[in-house]
């Protein structure tokens, strides 16, 4: 797909409908889009490549959009197969052209090509420009987000900021499509872990005036600029986006699930938003986008084994590593012959910074008793005091 951002600016969006997993780890039931832009002045400018699913039709779009154009200069923010998968391609296209990227990079696009790139590289860094002609792009240093190597460009004649992964989001290229529904999971799943070197990159940003975003995924971003800055904001700083409690549950046979159930009743009869999550059938990365969405979270779990039930136990560990933090938490186990998921909640809680577990840790005995069905009473007022 081809579309028009400005005079000098074209972008260039392939669809990934058919891929059921992006990094083969998320489910994209909406698909996904790569987004390549071509800049014009005196001189040509490609900017990234999409991934090697849609090779074909991109190659069709880049030549219909160059139109016969000398390809001057290739740029390369981000090393991710997902936007490099076609640098070959763009060499045996265009020979000669001169690939613009980070140092870092450049070591990274020899080993994925298995020789040495560096003399078909012109390293740039934080501040540089390359003059096209009449378009300026100002490179930004954006290590972590999401890689290392990975650099931003800002074009200053025209305000437009070229995001690499940043504020890109999962689902069609569709204006009309929610931006927050596939931007919060991309962002808390993608880039959550690395929010401090987020918060650098806006810093930063905060000195352009700009008018469109362009990021790798997703949309171009032309309207309430500083919305989506706020949101990125929020999410980078681990502060909760919403005030509400997530309900994260594993059950084997229904039990747990009813105590899940009953809870989430009790604070909706409070008024309090909810979101109640299945981790047996629901993706941990949605169970993650909950929990760092909410001010609080409910974690329920059957022992298994001697231990806890292994879907909660990876999602305890993945929201671990994404540094989830500064939350009011509340554990519910279940155990028949010897009760023991809490400990293991616990301690995977015990580990993250500024999370206050509170009273009461709930132990129900195989079904929900009536004194259970008090606890979860007492849990739902101390969760949200
Ligand atoms: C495969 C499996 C292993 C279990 N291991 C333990 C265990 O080690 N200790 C224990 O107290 N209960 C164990 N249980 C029982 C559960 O913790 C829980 O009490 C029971 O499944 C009822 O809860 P539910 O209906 O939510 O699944 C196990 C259950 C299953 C299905
Ligand atoms: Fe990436
Ligand atoms: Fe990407």
């Amino acid at each position: 797909m081809i579309s028009k951002i400005t005079d000098r600016i074209t972008l260039i969006s392939e669809a990934d409908p058919d891929s059921d997993l992006f990094e083969a780890r998320y489910p994209i039931p909406e698909g996904i889009t790569y987004n390549t832009y071509v800049v014009e002045g005196e001189k040509t400018a490609l900017l990234d490549a999409a991934d090697a699913g849609t090779t074909g039709e991109w190659v069709a779009d880049l030549k219909r959009v160059l139109d016969g154009r000398r390809l001057d200069y290739f740029v390369v923010h981000h090393m991710e197969p997902d936007h490099s998968a076609n640098i070959g391609t763009v060499l045996s296209l265009f020979p000669g052209v001169r690939i613009v990227t980070s140092a870092k990079a450049v070591v990274m696009m020899s080993q994925f090509m298995n020789r040495d790139m560096s003399p078909l590289c012109d390293v740039v860094r934080e501040g540089d420009v390359l003059d096209l002609g009449g378009p300026r792009l100002r490179f930004v240093d954006a290590m972590m987000v999401h890689w290392p190597e990975v650099m931003m460009s800002y074009e200053e004649t025209e305000g437009v900021l070229f995001s690499a992964d940043a504020f890109g989001r999962f689902g069609p290229y569709d204006p009309s499509y929610d931006w927050l529904s596939g931007a919060r999971r991309y962002y808390m799943n993608i880039v959550g872990k690395f929010g401090p070197m987020v918060r650098r990159v806006l810093s930063k940003l905060s000195a352009f005036d700009i008018a469109k975003i362009c990021p790798l995924h997703g949309c171009v971003l032309d309207s309430d600029i500083p919305g989506y800055l706020a949101h990125y904001d929020v999410w980078s700083s681990y502060r909760p986006e919403t005030e509400g409690v997530a309900i994260i549950y594993v059950s084997f046979y229904g039990n747990t699930r009813r105590a899940a159930e009953m809870l989430d009743g009790i604070l909706r009869g409070k008024g309090a938003e909810t979101q109640v999550v299945d981790l047996v059938r629901t993706d941990v990365s949605y169970a993650l986008e909950a929990a760092f969405r909410y001010s609080r979270m409910v974690v329920l779990a059957p022992s298994y084994e001697g231990g806890l039930a292994p879907q909660m136990d990876a999602f305890l560990t993945d929201i671990g590593g994404k540094m989830y933090q500064s939350r009011k938490v509340g554990i519910v186990e279940n155990g028949t012959f010897g009760p023991c998921s809490g400990k293991f909640m616990a301690k995977h809680l015990g580990g993250m910074e500024n999370v206050e577990i509170v009273e009461p840790r709930i132990t129900i005995h195989s079904a929900v008793s009536p004194e259970n069905e008090a606890q979860i009473a007492a849990l739902a007022d101390s969760i949200l005091g």
